[in-house]
């Protein structure tokens, strides 16, 4: 039986290696991440390695590898972001969570990605869950806002 993996896959006729990132895009873009079923099936259809796959995937940040979470955290570590606490944010939310930015909770409750600016520094430290833009963050309170989101 097809999976959507497959089913991306035929839709390249192209064996060639050039192949490689329009495939993993059209992945990450279908199936929201690259798994490593997927690795695997790119390395098989164009006779590439999976190591050398990762090593073309991780290069570029687009590309996810792990399933993403119900609800999607980024922490904001731009300049404003980061004089106002953001680090500290991230550190104690990472041991809470038991996880690295580009990774998701066991349960897949949330995923963790830190960025560079969210664009409302003047509220900062900022902290986005869903997109939804948290101002003026503290460690108490990010963990009341995470609560609300199952
Ligand atoms: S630096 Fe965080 S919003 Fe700009």
């Amino acid at each position: 039986m097809k999976n959507a993996i497959d089913s991306i896959l035929n839709n390249f006729t192209s064996k060639e290696k050039g192949s490689l990132i329009p495939m993993l895009q059209a992945v990450q873009k279908e199936v929201k991440y690259i798994s490593g079923e997927a690795v695997d099936k790119i390395s098989k259809y164009l006779k590439i390695s999976p190591s050398h796959i990762y090593g073309v995937a991780t290069f570029y940040s687009q590309f996810k590898f792990n399933p993403p979470g119900r609800n999607s955290i980024k922490i904001c570590l731009g300049t404003a972001c980061h004089v106002q606490g953001g680090d500290f944010l991230l550190s104690t939310l990472k041991v809470q969570l038991n996880i690295s930015p580009g990774e998701t909770t066991e349960d897949l409750r949330y995923d963790l990605e830190r960025v560079a600016c969210l664009g409302c520094c003047a509220i900062a430290p900022v902290v986005s869950v869903n997109d939804e833009i948290h101002s003026k963050m503290s460690v108490i309170k990010l963990k009341e806002v995470l609560n609300k989101y199952e």
